[in-house]
């Protein structure tokens, strides 16, 4: 604990405790100003300033383009580990060892396969619905098929579920998929890893074999792991706050998935591509675009640019864009609207607008055009967010349930009317 700090409010003094963080950061604890100050408190809308919980899972400098889950560097993880192994350091706080990951892996494979009610709901969805809605509703489903996994009184009931969803996931994932194109399923295939399957469950053509591509395999395993946690951004704070509720992992999940789904936040990879693709067909003159994303009066903005923490490179858009090169270059692919990224980014990164408003390429501007590469529509983008950022959620949840943080539930300045009268509907 650091030295308290003074507030003076209304001719009195209240000491704030400051909590401080491993890395430095500083808190101010205004739980008990409320009461102690006769009603108080802090107005932060879009929690721009406002610290939700303390948190060990991952640790981001936006000023210094830091990012660590569970303090090792996503350059390492991206280059070196698994998603599975990611997934389990996000979830359980430690990398785990050969047995460990083993035991992890086999118990996914043995919970990928979802009930025929499963099935009977996704067939009931339009195929060309929403993915990311069907993805919610899928999800949110699951905890019909297992009630027995909706309380948890002990951290095994808790393993019990997130087993559960991590195994299923990477199917709902897949299916939703194949709904797109109105393909029939394809089950998991006990013989192939985590990503290999998604891979398989996603691109197999019935009665084909399916080879996984290694250039592929990898690309997808880095990006997952990209997105695997960002800390209390809008769907990993929706997803504590669901959850604080004592509502299921698998309902928590599915308001994960919708609060991603917004263009915004997850929504921007599949508008990146959309912007670049309008540019190329009009003439790629970046530098119009470039003009309508500062004016004021056009509600255009550059997608894939600015985030709400790094004022500096999103330290994933580094990495994505060397992946992108990679990729392309080894699958043979040469796509125009890479190159037009490329000009935007250069434009970007020297005009005098986006450099005062440090408005950098987040992980979203490069990873559209890695997914279009691996074949997968641009309408599911979001959705292969959502397997990424799966594991952050869940470590996340896990973190906030056990330490019993209680209900989310922010407070309010009122500024509506005052009391008034009720008028019978003939005197209004
Ligand atoms: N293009 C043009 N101007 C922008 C952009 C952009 N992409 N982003 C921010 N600005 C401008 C704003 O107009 C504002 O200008 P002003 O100060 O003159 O009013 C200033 O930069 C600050 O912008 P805010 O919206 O206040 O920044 P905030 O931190 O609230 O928003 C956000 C961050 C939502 C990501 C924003 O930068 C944006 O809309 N970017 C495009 C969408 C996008 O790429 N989202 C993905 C984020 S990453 C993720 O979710 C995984």
């Amino acid at each position: 604990m650091a030295e308290n700090a003074t507030l003076k409010l209304n001719g009195k003094k209240y000491e704030i405790p400051v909590v401080k963080g491993t890395e430095g950061e500083l808190g101010l604890d205004i739980k008990t100003l409320r009461g102690e100050s006769n009603g108080a408190i802090t107005l932060d809308p879009g929690f721009k300033n406002t610290g939700a919980c303390q948190s060990a899972v991952t640790f981001l400098d936006g000023e210094k383009s830091i990012l660590r889950y569970r303090g090792y560097s996503i350059e390492d993880l991206a280059e070196k580990a698994s998603f599975t192994e990611v997934s389990y350091l996000l979830i359980y706080g430690e990398l785990p060892d050969k047995k460990q990951l083993e035991e992890f892996e086999s118990q996914l494979a043995e919970e990928a396969k979802v009930e025929e009610g499963m099935k009977t709901i996704l067939k009931g969805f339009p195929a060309k619905g929403k993915p990311m809605g069907i993805l919610a509703s899928l999800t949110s489903a699951l905890e019909s098929f297992h009630t027995d996994l909706i309380n948890y009184d002990s951290e095994e009931d808790m393993d019990k579920a997130i087993i559960k969803v991590l195994g299923k996931f990477p199917i709902l994932v897949a299916w939703t998929l194949r709904n797109y194109h109105g393909q029939d399923l394809v089950e998991y295939d006990k013989d192939l890893g985590y990503v290999e399957n998604l891979l398989q469950m996603m691109f197999k053509k019935s009665g084909e074999e399916y080879k996984v591509d290694k250039t592929i395999e990898s690309a997808l395993n880095k990006l997952l792991i990209l997105h695997a946690d960002h800390e209390q951004n809008c769907s990993t704070s929706t997803v504590r706050i669901v959850g604080s509720s004592d509502a299921s992992l698998f309902a928590s999940l599915s308001a994960g998935v919708s609060a991603l789904s917004g263009p915004l936040h997850g929504g921007a990879n599949e508008k990146v591509v959309h912007m670049l693709e309008g540019i190329k067909e009009d003439d790629g003159d970046t530098q119009r675009y470039m003009e309508k994303a500062k004016d004021k009066n056009d509600p255009f903005r550059l997608m894939g640019f600015g985030h709400r923490v790094y004022k500096n490179f999103d330290p994933r858009a580094k990495i994505i864009k060397k992946s992108a090169d990679e990729v392309l270059g080894q699958l043979g692919i040469e796509d125009p609207v890479l190159k037009i990224a490329e000009n935007l980014e250069k434009e970007a990164l020297e005009d005098e607008y986006f450099v005062k408003r440090k408005l950098y390429p987040n992980v979203d501007f490069y990873s559209g055009i890695i997914y279009r590469a691996l074949g997968i529509p641009t309408e599911l983008f979001t959705v292969m967010f959502a397997m990424g950022r799966l594991p952050g959620w869940i470590g996340q949840w896990r973190e906030m349930r056990l330490r019993n943080e209680p209900i989310g539930r922010p407070r309010q300045i009122y500024i509506g009317e005052n009391k008034r009268e009720y008028k019978d509907i003939e005197e209004r």
